[in-house]
């Protein structure tokens, strides 16, 4: 038995014990995917957390998703294998300065991409992901002014494809940004077949010269139903794994191999092995601020 096989074997055995699960999001790196019980985007992940019956959740994400499955399942312990693994654009609005964002438009509907701060979810009407940002902020009646935050690349795709006038907020992912329009220019002349899917946190120029624009689960999705058999792929580069695993007689190209999120290549099987050993690192949310959050978090699931 190798080093892996060994470190496999000891967490499918302790998982049993604690009687926990394993959720990895689509960026996580092989082995973690690997391993995982379940693998998903944003939306899928919250909804998994808040109906799985295991009692231990050891999340393999960005804390951000962490957290919501913390709010969604309180009676759970979630843990995260690697504290440090924090989502650059959530910690791009501060408390501060949402609470000026607020006072600069009181009567505003707020809706949050739920990358951000358990803390902003609690101030916000709507939280939504990029799975269903476009029906959340269709949900919110027509007359309302809306405040969208953090993310204005995804707010602007959102703006293009509802007709709505958002208020945007200046934060964005430093990994989607860059991906850039000559990177797409490039690989769509080396594979001209290839059908390009990107993400909604890429740039409106890079938007524009997609076929889809779909979450990462969206895009797993749509890669297995399409007839076509090449794909440029405008998203975090760790998606690839599984769409490769999933479709192995199809190809995929990254539109970028710079697009690459430190923070979710975090994880590995020994810290996995770790945190269920030792219980680490358990993740709660002050309870004032999960029930509030909750609200803007339920407030999607109903509506998707
Ligand atoms: P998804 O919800 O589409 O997986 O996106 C999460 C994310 O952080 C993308 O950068
Ligand atoms: Fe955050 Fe971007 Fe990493 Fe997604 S890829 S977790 S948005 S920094």
């Amino acid at each position: 038995m190798n080093q892996n096989e060994k470190l496999r074997d000891d967490i499918l055995n302790l998982k049993k014990q604690r009687n926990a699960i394993i959720l990895a999001h689509n960026y996580q790196i092989g082995e973690v995917q690997d391993i995982a019980d379940f693998v998903g985007d944003s939306l899928d992940l919250s909804q998994k957390s808040a109906r799985t019956n295991a009692d231990v959740i050891v999340f393999c994400g960005v804390h951000f998703m962490a957290e919501t499955a913390a709010i969604l399942a309180p009676e759970k312990t979630v843990l995260m294998p690697d504290l440090n693994a924090g989502c650059a654009m959530a910690n791009m609005i501060t408390p501060r300065e949402f609470s000026e964002l607020k006072k600069k438009h009181p009567d505003a509907v707020y809706v949050c991409y739920i990358n951000c701060t358990a803390q902003t979810k609690a101030e916000c009407d709507y939280c939504c992901t990029s799975a269903n940002s476009i029906k959340v902020v269709q949900a919110v009646p027509k007359e309302k002014k809306i405040v969208f935050i953090p993310d204005k690349y995804l707010g602007s795709w959102v703006i293009s494809q509802t007709k709505r006038e958002l208020i945007l907020w200046d934060g964005y992912c430093p990994t989607h940004r860059r991906i850039l329009p000559e990177d797409i220019l490039k690989k769509k002349a080396a594979y001209p077949k290839a059908e390009v899917l990107v993400h909604p946190e890429c740039t409106p120029e890079v938007i524009a010269m997609a076929d889809k624009v779909l979450s990462t689960s969206g895009i797993c999705r749509y890669a297995k139903e399409s007839n076509s058999e090449e794909f440029i792929i405008g998203t975090e580069v760790g998606i690839l794994h599984r769409l490769k695993k999933e479709n192995p007689e199809k190809k995929f190209y990254p539109a970028s191999e710079l697009s690459d999120c430190s923070n979710m290549k975090l994880n590995n099987l020994e810290k996995i092995l770790w945190s269920l050993e030792d219980m680490v690192y358990p993740i709660t949310v002050p309870e004032d601020i999960a029930k509030r959050a909750k609200k803007s978090i339920d407030r999607m699931l109903e509506i998707t």
